[in-house]
């Protein structure tokens, strides 16, 4: 017989007092038992660093390869091939080979990975997932370049949110955003992710990007990723990928402080550039990586290469072979490998050979177990694989009602003859001509993964739903080449119409990574377009598509208005036809500077004075200057213009005495005198001479953006610490020496007010 049988024949009573003196006690040993052996770095009542230090404990170097090795998914957004199965992947997984993804997103395989990783890999260990979340998962939002541009903070803040919210839904944890590279260049494809020229105005946008990502760092949120550090914005001439050479003063003073701003937002992690400093690549730069980053900044989370940047470093004629690179770049504190997986193969070799220290490779595993835990990935590792959260959170109402206003404050008025704009009465007949206006698959960028095209409201879907009388012609087509019976059905359309409205530039393909052009002449064809629809006498508003600052000298004479559009997203048409007829008052203010010639690139407003300026920086005989164009950008940093005017007065400075614990103060009087209610961006910038190291001839310190109703006025005031006006040594240390300070203030960068004051140093 059985011992549940001779159970069953005892009497109730006898298997109750059994119960109590054996079985209960026994189950309970066994739980405390289970409970006394759930390892530290799983008990999530222990802090996480001594969950941390229990882990790394119990790592071989093998797994901690393992955890610094990010894997390609799918997606190439470089060369390479990604051809490894799913089988291949998971078995990596499995033995512990992977520590992040790159571009596998949706909650079915992130889930699939995750569980892999939890529940067949020896420790357990979650993963991360990465992607490029650049502006937008799926409800794409104008280009990062274009939202700059609107200056506005808690709005840039917010759309960083939206883009988390949606791809932390899809099981994202981690997007490569803000890139905080500064760039003179319109040739390089890249200016169109980045906050512009300005230094100051970066940081403050890349620090509301990274609050916006990460948020308080819940399942609605997901970690930034500061890139590309530093100085991969100077690359020569544009070219992707090209060399970069620069002062110490240069890299402290003009491309630090981006960056700097995105650390101190507390963004989680950095990307190395693929660029050199002094000669060394990033990626083992250890005056950049440890000395800047990790020593000087404080910087307490963790470092990605950029694609295959530790292994490129042969190419680059650094490192001798992919063990001399690894090497290299974990000697210099870099961390996390993505893509090419040098570190996977030979870490283990160099920490066993004494190459590398196994203190270093702890440091930079224990930074990215940080994250892990801090997400919450260990104690609910499914936390950002909810279906249902992907169904309701991606591409809501709410989300694309967010991205319009992004849009409409992004797009920079340039020009207005006549009031052209806005065009209120709705019955006017409008012919709206140009390809890209009715091209969806023209609409997006490189960087917009998960945004389907179909999905975005074109130009002319967008101008339809508020003019019924609008007519279209192509004008030129999808390469912008165009034939006299393309120009001819144009003009025809046009000499039906009150006003023209014309749709010029680029693919949005043609921006982002790898997309470096010498040309950026406004396309031939579209010239010659421009040019038969002037003759026809009617007004003419161009809409300038594209990534990047075009040179459009040529089209000024031809174009009445000029609206430069950029790349706005899935809201395009939205936006566009609500700025257009006046529902929204464009308050943009260009981040860059729009070149006068190709020939004058590089040109930037905090450019400096040379021995030799000339008369307002245009330059005269034996002055610096070019003998066939202006020294002036056509239009520059901080232009743009409003349906309405605003007139500055009366700039006081209040109090010059400034010491360390005085701020000079100062105040100026904005009026609204035009026909509309607007916002203005009003505009702060100093001059400071005498200075031991020469500084630019003017640098952007404050801004304030203000609304203003028709005929209404506002005094603001500003202050700026001794520490605001300071430049910075070679070595990163601030300095203001006595002499002239100049203040302007103003509505853009040229267009000022200004008083000065001597600093006596005190
Ligand atoms: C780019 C990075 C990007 C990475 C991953 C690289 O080619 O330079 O900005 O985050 O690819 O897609």
């Amino acid at each position: 017989m059985s011992y549940k049988k001779i159970i069953y024949t005892l009497p109730k009573p006898v298997i109750i007092l059994f119960a109590i003196l054996f079985i209960i006690p026994i189950l309970s040993f066994k739980i405390n038992k289970n409970k006394q052996q759930l390892p530290v770095y799983k008990n999530p009542k222990i802090s996480i660093e001594l969950r941390i230090a229990d882990l790394i404990k119990r790592m071989t170097i093998e797994e901690k390869a393992g955890q610094l090795n990010q894997m390609n998914g799918g997606s190439l957004t470089g060369p390479g091939s990604s051809k490894t199965d799913r089988d291949a992947k998971t078995l990596m997984v499995k033995q512990g080979k992977v520590g992040s993804f790159l571009t596998v997103s949706g909650v079915q395989n992130t889930l699939y990975f995750q569980k892999v990783a939890v529940q067949q890999s020896r420790l357990g260990i979650p993963l991360l997932f990465a992607m490029d979340v650049i502006h937008g998962y799926r409800t794409i939002f104008p280009i990062p370049l274009a939202e700059a541009c609107s200056w506005d903070l808690t709005g840039i803040e917010q759309n960083s949110a939206v883009s988390a919210k949606e791809a932390s839904a899809a099981g994202i944890h981690w997007t490569f955003a803000p890139m905080c590279d500064i760039s003179n260049d319109p040739r390089w494809g890249r200016v169109m992710e980045g906050a512009g020229e300005d230094p100051f105005l970066a940081g403050q946008i890349s620090g509301a990007r990274v609050k916006g990502f990460q948020g308080n760092f819940d399942n609605q949120h997901i970690l930034a990723c500061v890139k590309h550090y530093a100085g991969y914005g100077a690359v020569e001439a544009g070219r992707e990928y090209n060399h970069v050479d620069m002062s110490r003063v240069t890299l402290w003073n003009k491309h630090l402080p981006s960056y700097k701003g995105a650390v101190d937002a507390g963004a989680a992690t950095v990307m190395n550039g693929f660029n050199v400093f002094e000669g060394v690549p990033v990626s083992a730069n250890k005056y950049l990586v440890t000395d800047i980053l990790k020593n000087k900044w404080k910087f307490k989370g963790y470092l990605i290469s950029d694609w295959a940047s530790f292994e490129e470093m042969i190419a680059h004629g650094y490192a001798k072979d992919s063990i001399d690179a690894t090497q290299k770049a974990i000697n210099a504190g870099s961390m996390m490998d993505m893509k090419s997986e040098v570190v996977l193969k030979n870490l283990p070799n160099l920490v066993k050979n004494g190459k590398v220290s196994i203190t270093l490779v702890n440091n930079a595993v224990s930074r990215i177990l940080y994250y892990k835990f801090k997400l919450g990935l260990f104690d609910n590792p499914y936390k950002y694989c909810n279906t249902q959260r992907e169904e309701n959170d991606i591409f809501t109402p709410n989300n694309r009602e967010i991205a319009k206003t992004a849009a409409q404050k992004s797009l920079v008025l340039l020009q207005n003859k006549n009031s052209v704009l806005p065009i209120k009465n709705l019955d006017k007949k409008i012919a709206l001509i140009g390809y890209f206006a009715d091209s969806h698959a023209d609409m997006f960028d490189f960087w917009t993964f998960k945004g389907i095209p179909e999905e975005a409201v074109t130009i002319k879907e967008g101008l339809q739903k508020i003019y019924p009388n609008l007519k279209y012609a192509t004008g030129y087509d999808q390469d912008t080449k165009s034939t006299q019976k393309l120009i001819n059905e144009a003009v025809e359309t046009a000499q039906q119409a009150d006003v023209l409205v014309v749709n010029i530039g680029w693919s949005g393909k043609f921006a982002g990574e790898d997309r470096a052009f010498a040309d950026i002449n406004v396309p031939p064809a579209q010239v010659e377009l421009l040019k038969a629809l002037h003759q026809t006498g009617k007004p003419i508003v161009a809409l300038i598509s594209s990534g990047r600052p075009l040179i459009l000298t040529n089209i000024l004479d031809y174009c009445d208005a000029i609206l430069q559009c950029w790349i706005p997203g899935t809201e395009t048409g939205n936006a566009v036809a609500i700025v257009i007829s006046g529902g929204y008052n464009p308050s943009a203010k260009t981040v860059i500077s729009f070149p006068y010639s190709i020939g004058q690139i590089p040109v930037y407003y905090n450019h400096f004075n040379t021995s030799r300026p000339g008369l307002n920086n245009q330059g005269g005989a034996w002055e610096s200057r070019y003998r066939d164009i202006p020294n002036a950008p056509l239009f520059p940093f901080g232009f743009g213009l409003s349906y309405t005017n605003f007139a500055y007065s009366n700039l006081q400075l209040i109090d010059t005495l400034l010491t360390t614990n005085k701020p000079l103060k100062l105040k100026v009087t904005v009026q609204n005198t035009g026909n509309y209610d607007g916002e203005e961006i009003v505009q702060l910038y100093i001059n400071k001479k005498f200075s031991s190291i020469i500084r630019p001839v003017k640098e952007l310190k404050a801004f304030k953006k203000i609304a203003l109703k028709i005929g209404e006025q506002k005094t603001l005031e500003f202050t700026l610490t001794k520490k605001e006006l300071s430049y910075l040594t070679a070595e990163g240390i601030p300095f203001l020496e006595p002499g002239i300070i100049s203040i302007f203030v103003g509505t853009n960068s040229k267009d000022v007010l200004s008083k000065s004051f001597n600093y006596l140093g005190n």
